[in-house]
């Protein structure tokens, strides 16, 4: 199939789904082996990218990234096998850009070398934190020691890097909050990402926190905590450009803003997902989410569970949640291109009004966006513009 979409940036989504342990507040998809047959899952992951590939032929590529679980513990060779078939289907971009996620654990760290030989042109790295006790209290396999010797290799061998975060932890006083960030800030590049930390349901810490085990700081501590954040990254010239990414202007994760800008990428990979724009059909694709039937399904044709064609109101609900994650928000010119509206046409203009006098949200003659405040509190917004959202096409 021919590109019907050229206009739309396309990346590629890799996911490995194994890690050495699992991390106690963790819920992405990644599972615990004591091995792991590499030749078995080359052959389905090139198998499956020549699938994709196939679907979306001719597009160009903008970019790649390798999430997890832990994708530096994949061998460099399976990384440089996938990544030495792209130009087989894609017109690869003069700015391609080429991401892994990495753990900094020093056998991971000594393939870094390996890893940029193999076309990797930009690492994020999983410190989550820069105190021992912290680490051992989120059940990572590092120090604080290692993950600064990880980033120190990581900075002299990539231009393009960026570090994660946890913050908002137990215990957590915005004095300790302050001076680690300050240490995390003398050894970050253009890019970081700093999360607060979430309790999701299924994870070790759920169980915790629901027995009381230990308590989250409180709305006003959590908020006082992001405010600190978001003051001291402007001071070094990092901008919040997302919920919680941070970035110098034109150091953005390429890739992530493909997904906030709901543009086109493909699944590659265990749980990996997908959306795919042909002729006027927009599709979510979902991959097989258990590793082993993953590769069983590959093996019998296919690794995509699930192709679903997007309806308009769907497309619309998912347009607007991750575009009012960007601090830029949306171009108002996607609401009438994609949908043929304008937000005056979705909303009642008092309902906007409203939200603009209460600093939540932002109009330009260009874009639509959230404030500052109106990120921080942006399930409200949502629900909000959820509530009074007038039916965008009447169903039959
Ligand atoms: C796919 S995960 C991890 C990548 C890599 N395996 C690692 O652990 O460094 C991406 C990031 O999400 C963040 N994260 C995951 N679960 C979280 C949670 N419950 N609360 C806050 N941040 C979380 C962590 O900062 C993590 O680095
Ligand atoms: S946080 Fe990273 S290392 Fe820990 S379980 Fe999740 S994906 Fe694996």
């Amino acid at each position: 199939v021919v590109d019907q979409a050229p206009s739309l940036g396309f990346g590629l989504y890799v996911h490995w789904p194994f890690c050495v342990s699992k991390c106690p507040y963790c819920d992405f998809n990644s599972h615990v082996r004591a091995s792991i047959d590499e030749d078995r899952w080359k052959r389905a992951y090139l198998q499956e990218l020549d699938r994709i590939g196939t679907l979306t032929r001719g597009r160009t590529l903008t970019s790649v990234f390798f999430g997890g679980g832990t994708p530096s513990l994949m061998s460099p060779h399976l990384v440089e096998g996938i990544l030495s078939k792209l130009s087989h289907y894609w017109t690869l971009s003069p700015t391609l850009e080429i991401t892994l996620e990495a753990n900094p654990n020093s056998v991971e760290v000594q393939k870094f070398q390996d890893f940029k030989q193999a076309g990797i042109n930009r690492v994020s790295l999983g410190v989550q934190s820069l105190r021992d006790e912290s680490l051992k209290f989120l059940g990572r396999a590092h120090k604080a020691e290692e993950a600064i010797s990880a980033l120190k290799i990581m900075t002299k061998l990539f231009e393009r890097y960026s570090f994660d975060l946890i913050y908002a932890r137990p215990n957590q006083s915005l004095a300790d909050w302050r001076a680690e960030l300050g240490e995390a800030l003398s050894l970050a590049g253009q890019h970081l990402s700093l999360y607060q930390l979430t309790i999701e349901p299924g994870t070790a810490f759920y169980t915790a926190y629901n027995r009381g085990d230990w308590a989250l700081p409180d709305e006003e501590a959590s908020y006082a905590l992001y405010d600190t954040t978001y003051t001291l990254l402007k001071e070094r010239g990092l901008n919040l450009y997302e919920v919680s990414n941070f970035a110098t202007p034109g150091a953005e994760s390429r890739h992530n803003l493909l997904y906030w800008r709901y543009e086109d990428y493909a699944p590659l990979g265990p749980g990996a997902h997908g959306r795919i724009t042909q002729g006027k059909e927009r599709s979510a694709l979902k991959s097989w989410k258990a590793p082993e039937t993953w590769l069983n399904a590959v093996d019998a044709g296919s690794g995509v569970e699930e192709s679903l064609i997007l309806s308009k109101e769907d497309q619309f609900t998912e347009f607007l949640l991750m575009g009012m994650r960007l601090r830029e928000g949306i171009e108002r010119r996607r609401f009438e291109s994609d949908f043929c509206v304008t937000p005056e046409m979705i909303w009642d203009p008092d309902d906007l009004k409203s939200l603009s006098e209460e600093g939540l949200l932002e109009q330009s003659s260009t874009h639509f966006k959230p404030t500052r405040a109106g990120l921080y509190a942006l399930n409200s917004v949502l629900s909000f513009l959820a509530q009074r959202q007038k039916v965008l096409v009447k169903k039959p």
